[in-house]
């Protein structure tokens, strides 16, 4: 039995394609005012992701510019504030390469996906099985699901890698994950599908490099830890450190003096604050269910957001 379904994972995905004509809206107005009439749904976030801004995403909005021309998100993870703006122009990318994989697959094979995630399993040694095998030796197809069967039923649905780049969340026993969730990967791809985005696999350095003057970049970088054992930075196999922090810093301030608009989420702490005290800094409470006007007193300040306009 189990044999049958790695085949099913590793092996064809034969059949016929879906018709894919739901992707071909009829409209031409820009995304979110199809999605804000209630004519498409919402995408949402098709992974659970550590650092995941969802929310967060109406204090974002609150302190987003005005207008900009591109929207360029280097950390783009589970693109939370991505799906929740709809930019009609956008760069986005990421150095996971499974995760950078899903998004462009979500984009060209909805429907092989789908029929792709409806055969896995909800069992431990399936998990395991699943888990073992090295994504490199799959179609895109078959890496985007193992990506998002994995993430829905590891444990805290989170993505982790070892030092060798392999992914080491053990099983996380759930009782019905949701596996496929046809209407959100369908409304995600209907949006990659009608903007014009660019999805990239790289680091965030390239991506910066070609940002243009009217640009909006939004940073949400693995977070300097608050504390020693607070870390949680190792979302692909290199870690993000202070080092890297102080470039990433410079490239803020580098974007800033070409004319971009840039902000930046990151944890509050005094290196970090110092690293951009030309900049307009905004406290964040612990509870992250807030809006523009959050209420402070007495709440814990985790994160800060930074802007440079
Ligand atoms: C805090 S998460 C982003 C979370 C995202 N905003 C969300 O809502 O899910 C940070 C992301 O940065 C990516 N990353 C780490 N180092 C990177 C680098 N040097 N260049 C580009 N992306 C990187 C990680 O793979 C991870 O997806």
């Amino acid at each position: 039995m189990e044999s049958n379904n790695q085949e099913n994972l590793a092996g064809s995905l034969s059949g016929q394609d879906a018709d894919e004509s739901n992707l071909k809206l009829p409209y031409t107005q820009p995304h979110m005012e199809l999605v804000q009439t209630g004519k498409i749904p919402s995408p949402k976030p098709f992974v659970k992701w550590a650092g995941g801004k969802r929310q967060l995403v109406n204090l974002l909005r609150c302190h987003s510019p005005s207008s900009f021309n591109c929207y360029v998100e280097p950390f783009v993870g589970g693109g939370a504030f991505l799906f929740s703006m709809l930019p009609e122009k956008a760069v986005i990318s990421d150095v996971n390469p499974e995760l950078i994989n899903a998004y462009k697959v979500i984009r060209d094979d909805v429907e092989k996906l789908i029929r792709s995630l409806k055969r896995h399993r909800n069992e431990e040694s399936y998990f395991y099985k699943v888990r073992a095998k090295h994504p490199v030796t799959m179609s895109t197809v078959q890496r985007a699901s193992r990506f998002i069967f994995l993430n829905k039923t590891c444990f805290n649905g989170l993505y982790r890698e070892n030092s060798k780049g392999q992914f080491n969340v053990p099983f996380g026993r759930y009782v019905n994950p949701n596996t496929v969730d046809e209407e959100n990967l369908r409304a995600v791809s209907a949006y990659l599908n009608r903007a014009q985005l660019q999805i990239l696999h790289q680091d965030y350095q390239q991506t910066v490099s070609n940002a243009q003057k009217g640009d909006f970049v939004y940073f949400d970088p693995p977070y300097y830890p608050i504390s020693a054992t607070a870390s949680f930075t190792r979302y692909a196999k290199n870690d993000f450190n202070a080092r890297n922090q102080e470039e990433l810093a410079q490239a803020f301030h580098d974007l800033a003096g070409r004319g971009c608009q840039a902000m930046l989420s990151n944890s509050n702490t005094d290196f970090i604050k110092k690293l951009y005290r030309e900049f307009s800094i905004i406290e964040i409470e612990a509870t992250r269910f807030i809006n523009c006007k959050a209420e402070r007193r007495g709440k814990e300040l985790v994160e800060i957001l930074v802007k440079s306009y």
